[in-house]
């Protein structure tokens, strides 16, 4: 989020409190020392109050931060933790017409045609209504959406594309270079078309897909420390793992573990929270005879209570899943305040929405890491309609699935895959901004896997294997935490919990 937001809603807040703001008080707010941190502390009543003079509340939050870097452990061997929103959806509350469908595709057709269009083998490139004044078999790119695809009875692979200015079949033979990818394409993903024309078709000899550059560095950070990612807690339910969580939230304190465990702990600076903290009510028929907190307040402020222990120098960095108390369509703002408000107050929380992006670690001379939120509610659909991720394991490889859709810079390519919001200004769930970071979760299986020096990372679940997984053959890997040293970049994953049946290869390079 960009400072003068802050101080937009640093000002609102206040006038909200009954605090009127001149001239020179509107100045001060900019001298504010962590600016994020002022601002929840004016939110929370119970620090800051009734108190209705600005001044005296200002020296109030000044009083409290120095009390609390003084009880905070001792963080000068590297920088201090930095957080940056860079992209954190906000919903409008308004009414959904045709248009914003259109407009919504309109602009993730633009947004991915602005990605491809600049690719070396699509430099004849033309638009569908040019075609027939092509003469045969002359070579043609264009850039489309797949809106149907049929296999012909010879074998062929039989694609629609769209763009904004009609339709047209392409044709890819099996020994074409564009066979391999036509037959991975799910509806509703932008690529790139190279053929040649003949009559009303096209006869592909490439597809392009908008993927990731292969120049992108790996970027290191001139500081040893480490990021922690988690997510899928699913507090509430009967089988969520009290033993590991609390062993989790022990090691992060530094007392667990031994001597050199404990170092790194203490160099722990970011945690990353992939949604579903909570397991929710009512999310399907049935659930409350699963729940062992049956009020979603309680959820929250159980979820609240354990967080807390965490020492206030590591940032937590949270987005909701399907399970959190709000709608489930995509992209999901931020935790409601009113229920997660115990989550809200604490006082290094940064909530963000699902989707979102964040640059973590920025100094003067490093450009910090971005990393890219995304709870993986799609996943599941790709898991089963991609031949190859379904042949090598499906659910089990959630590293496959997000170099899939890494590879379409779309965290949903297909309409159905997800539930969606259109927003005719902008498809949220276009990958349009390279992370150094994916992170995700949702199938409750842990990996860690690279593609084009972007680190995947799928968080493990705080869960026992429920029933219904058991009964579908989806195995989780629950009670593990992805620890990321940033100054090498590896991974490591510790367990929390000892579940050694689940051993098997979950990841490649
Ligand atoms: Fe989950
Ligand atoms: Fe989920």
């Amino acid at each position: 989020m960009l400072e003068i937001d802050k101080k937009r809603e640093i000002v609102s807040t206040l006038m909200g409190k009954g605090i009127l703001l001149d001239r020179a008080m509107l100045g001060k707010i900019d001298t504010i020392p962590e600016q994020e941190r002022f601002h929840r502390f004016i939110l929370d009543d119970n620090a800051a109050g009734q108190e209705a003079d600005f001044t005296r509340l200002l020296e109030k939050y000044l009083q409290t931060r120095t009390e609390q870097a003084e009880a905070a452990p001792d963080t000068t061997d590297t920088q201090n933790a930095k957080v940056e929103i860079i992209f954190s959806y906000k919903a409008e509350p308004k009414k959904r017409e045709v248009q914003d469908f259109t407009g919504y595709f309109t602009s993730r057709y633009d947004s991915l045609r602005s990605i491809l269009q600049h690719r070396k083998e699509l430099q004849s490139l033309t638009s569908i209504n040019r075609l027939n004044q092509k003469r045969e078999r002359e070579q043609t790119a264009l850039i489309g959406m797949i809106t149907d695809k049929q296999e012909t009875k010879t074998g062929k692979i039989m694609l629609t594309a769209e763009d904004m200015t009609g339709k047209i079949k392409v044709i890819v033979s099996q020994n074409s270079d564009a066979y391999e990818i036509a037959k991975e394409t799910t509806l509703d993903e932008v690529l790139g078309i190279v053929g040649t024309c003949a009559g009303d078709v096209i006869f592909a000899s490439n597809l392009i897909l908008p993927d990731i550059p292969l120049y992108k560095e790996m970027k290191k950070s001139p500081d040893e420390a480490y990021v922690l990612f988690l997510g899928d807690f699913h507090l509430g339910s009967k089988l969520f793992l009290w033993e590991p969580f609390e062993k989790l939230i022990t090691w992060i304190r530094g007392e667990q573990g031994n001597e050199k465990q404990a170092e790194i702990a203490k160099k722990v600076k970011y945690i990353f929270v992939t949604g579903d903290l909570v397991e929710g009510v009512g999310i399907y028929p049935d659930q409350e005879k699963d729940l062992a907190i049956t009020d979603i307040y309680e959820q929250y402020n159980e979820l609240a209570k354990h967080l807390r222990r965490i020492p206030q120098d590591k940032r937590i960095i949270i987005c909701p899943g399907n399970h959190d108390a709000m709608r489930i369509a995509e992209p999901q703002p931020p935790l409601y305040k009113d229920f997660a408000e115990a989550v809200w107050k604490l006082p290094n929380v940064t909530m963000v929405s699902n989707p979102a992006y964040v640059n973590i670690h920025s100094s003067e001379s490093f450009p910090g890491f971005d990393v890219l939120m995304y709870h993986g509610f799609s996943f599941i659909y790709y898991a089963n309609a991609v031949e190859s991720i379904r042949n090598k394991g499906g659910q089990r490889r959630p590293d496959l699935i997000m170099k899939y859709l890494l590879q379409r810079r779309h965290l949903a390519p297909t309409h159905k895959s997800t539930l969606y919001l259109p927003d005719a200004q902008k498809d949220s769930l276009v990958i349009d901004k390279i992370p150094d970071f994916f992170a995700s979760g949702h199938i409750h299986r842990t990996s860690a896997a690279n593609y084009r020096n972007i680190t995947m990372l799928n968080c493990s679940s705080w869960l026992e294997m429920t029933e219904y997984q058991e009964k579908v053959g989806l195995i989780p890997q629950p009670g593990r935490a992805l620890l990321v040293n940033l100054q090498t970049r590896k991974v490591k994953i510790l367990k929390f919990y000892d579940d050694t049946q689940n051993e098997e290869q979950t990841s490649e390079e």
